[in-house]
């Protein structure tokens, strides 16, 4: 996702847009951009674009003493899909003579083709966007209509995709001309101006009546009005909803807190990672690692470094890795890795996984590391950050900013793009055939919409579940293989938001020990999904129920037997075993929120707890 404001009135700009795009930066921060209209000494209109890598707050400083008069502008706060995060990359892009700029939220699935036409008559690029051939298709038919509203929905004609977009032209100031189409824009009016956003939370504080335009209409704004029309440029009355949400609910998009938010925004964050990341010809494309297919095959050992729930998604890789490409995979707690002197060789690859980036265990593990001669690859959801920094390559896991300080989407993130690794080292190591790739690739991706299924249909059967344990003084989370994994992560989850003390186990470990804390109506969370050990784990569980357990249970839709031993039963999709840890999280993710919201705690910032430790 990214971030777009733009305004014309009587105000400045400036201030504006930046406000705006500080309200919209959970949609992606990685660099931010303006167009602001000016005035040449000559008295001409000119546009005067100012781009920043990194977040608003650079690009604010950037402009002060600038463009202060300036009533008219667009800007954007970029999450990169085409093209690293770069000032060359970030928006406004603008025509080949700088007298339009544009800004687009969205992907132009044929921009390569046409930018190879738009090249071919003369264009010049100079970014690696699919958002540039906008401002560059804009100029062309502006050229032909010396309109903006017109040239921007002639140019609308030409695209295949989603475009949230807006346009302004130094030859007509005042005006913004914006279209849409499967990437969401909110127009508005406000006592001194017209306003665009991405959304609501952006212009909230200028107006409450709101235009939310649909695919396929456009709008044209000036500073004293809006004019509304579909892609015949035939005038038409959209409707106008009221929002009556306050900032503060507006910024968690109407849900009761960042958590929940961000658990629903698992879907998009799966479907995001994967963008791009497979060629035509089966190839998986994760450039960011900056190592040739040579330098990989030759990896002969893997560590996962990582801390908390990032340490849980070692866990999930070290199992994919080990399946896929057949080397050894170690999952460390940051904290202790580097005590330990590993050993590592120059053909040891060291992982290391981090949502804040900023974690001072997993940054002195890279160090050390890198100092004993491993190539690091960072995996982090905050672009630029130390991790990202000090790795050899980085995978950003596309969560964007993740508020709540109890990691969700980030986790998926991570699952999904440690998944991807797993695969290219499977693929690069000749275990995986490209045929198995695609296959495993297109089931990756069908994680999403199961997700959404979960998040749709077992929000029930999880408030029943946690009604059942809220109560309780600790609870034992088990599961085997993939749902040992999860377990981990389910338990931390309980314990961070709910302080409801819990601990996971190998499920095969309870006999060994843990079944003695088992006594009747303890808790006992159990991953049941269809895998190679679901029989085993069966009986596990078996083993507790004797002794009075309450089970609550994570199964496979269509598994009725569970019932049978289960006090509770939570369901997921039908799914393959190696992707089941991105979707039997959830249900354990909303579980630990219902019983923390019923013991009356702070689910988005517990106690104790800081989004990112920057200490040792
Ligand atoms: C998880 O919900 C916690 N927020 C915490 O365990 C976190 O995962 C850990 O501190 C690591 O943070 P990082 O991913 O930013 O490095």
């Amino acid at each position: 996702m990214c971030g777009i404001v733009a305004y014309t009135g009587e105000d400045t700009a400036k201030d504006i847009l930046l406000a705006g795009l500080k309200r919209l930066e959970y949609r992606g921060y990685d660099s931010a951009g303006v167009a602001l209209e000016g005035i040449a000494p000559d008295g001409s209109t000119t546009l005067d674009v100012t781009c920043r890598v990194g977040k608003v707050m650079g690009l604010a400083s950037e402009l002060e003493g600038h463009d202060a008069a300036s009533t008219c502008g667009i800007g954007h706060t970029r999450w990169a899909t085409h093209g690293k995060p770069s000032v060359a990359n970030a928006h406004p892009h603008t025509s080949c003579d700088g007298r339009i700029a544009v800004v687009h939220n969205g992907i132009i699935e044929n921009f390569a083709e046409l930018r190879d036409e738009l090249a071919s008559r003369g264009h010049v690029f100079t970014s690696e966007t699919d958002t540039e051939v906008l401002a560059h298709l804009v100029e062309e038919a502006y050229a032909r209509h010396a309109d903006l509203m017109a040239a921007v929905r002639e140019a609308c004609t030409h695209v295949v995709g989603a475009y949230g977009m807006a346009a302004v032209s130094a030859d007509e100031p005042g005006v913004i001309a914006v279209a849409r189409k499967d990437s969401p824009i909110v127009v508005g009016r406000g006592e001194r101006g017209s306003y665009v956003a991405s959304d609501v939370i952006a212009l909230i504080d200028a107006t409450r009546d709101v235009v939310v335009l649909e695919d396929g209409q456009f709008a044209r704004l000036t500073p004293t009005g809006i004019e509304y029309t579909d892609d015949a440029g035939e005038p038409i009355e959209p409707a106008v909803t009221h929002i009556d949400w306050d900032v503060d609910t507006a910024e968690k998009g109407g849900y009761p807190d960042f958590m929940l938010k961000e658990i629903c925004e698992q879907p998009r964050v799966v479907r995001d990672t994967l963008v791009g990341r497979l060629s035509a010809t089966g190839e998986l494309d994760i450039d960011e690692l900056g190592l040739t297919f040579e330098e990989l095959d030759l990896i002969d050992r893997v560590y996962v470094i990582a801390c908390g729930t990032s340490y849980h998604a070692g866990l999930v890789a070290k199992n994919l890795i080990e399946a896929w490409a057949r080397i050894p995979c170690e999952v460390e707690a940051a904290s202790e890795f580097r005590y330990r002197n590993p050993i590592i060789t120059p053909s040891t690859l060291v992982v290391a996984v981090s949502q804040s980036g900023e974690t001072a265990d997993t940054l002195a593990a890279i160090r050390d590391a890198r100092i004993k001669g491993a190539k690091v690859f960072g995996i982090t959801n905050v672009v630029g950050s130390p991790v990202a920094r000090e790795s050899d390559g980085v995978i950003y896991t596309k969560a964007n900013k993740e508020i709540a300080v109890a990691s969700t989407k980030s986790f998926i993130g991570q699952i999904v793009s440690l998944t991807l690794l797993a695969m290219l080292l499977g693929q690069v190591k000749g275990k995986l055939t490209t045929g198995q790739v695609r296959m495993l690739f297109r089931e990756l991706g069908d994680t999403a919409a199961q997700i959404q299924w979960i998040l749709d249909s077992q929000r029930t059967a999880v408030h029943e579940a946690a009604l059942a344990c809220k109560d309780a003084q600790s609870a034992l989370f088990v599961g085997r293989g993939m749902g040992a994994a999860i377990s981990y992560e389910g338990a931390l989850k309980l314990k961070e938001v709910s302080y409801l003390h819990a601990e996971a186990y190998a499920a095969g470990e309870m006999k060994h020990g843990p079944i003695a804390l088992i006594d009747p109506g303890f808790p006992v969370i159990a991953v049941t999904t269809k895998s190679p050990t679901y029989d085993k784990v069966v009986s596990n569980l078996k083993e507790c129920e004797a002794r009075g357990a309450k089970i609550i249970a994570l199964a496979t839709q269509g598994d009725e037997d569970i019932k049978q031993i289960a006090d509770h039963v939570i369901y997921i999709p039908p799914v393959r075993d190696a992707f089941s840890a991105i979707t039997a999280s959830v249900p354990l993710q909303l579980l630990a929120r219902e019983v923390a919201v019923m013991r009356g705690c702070d689910v988005d910032q517990p106690r104790n707890l800081a989004k990112s430790v920057t200490v040792e």
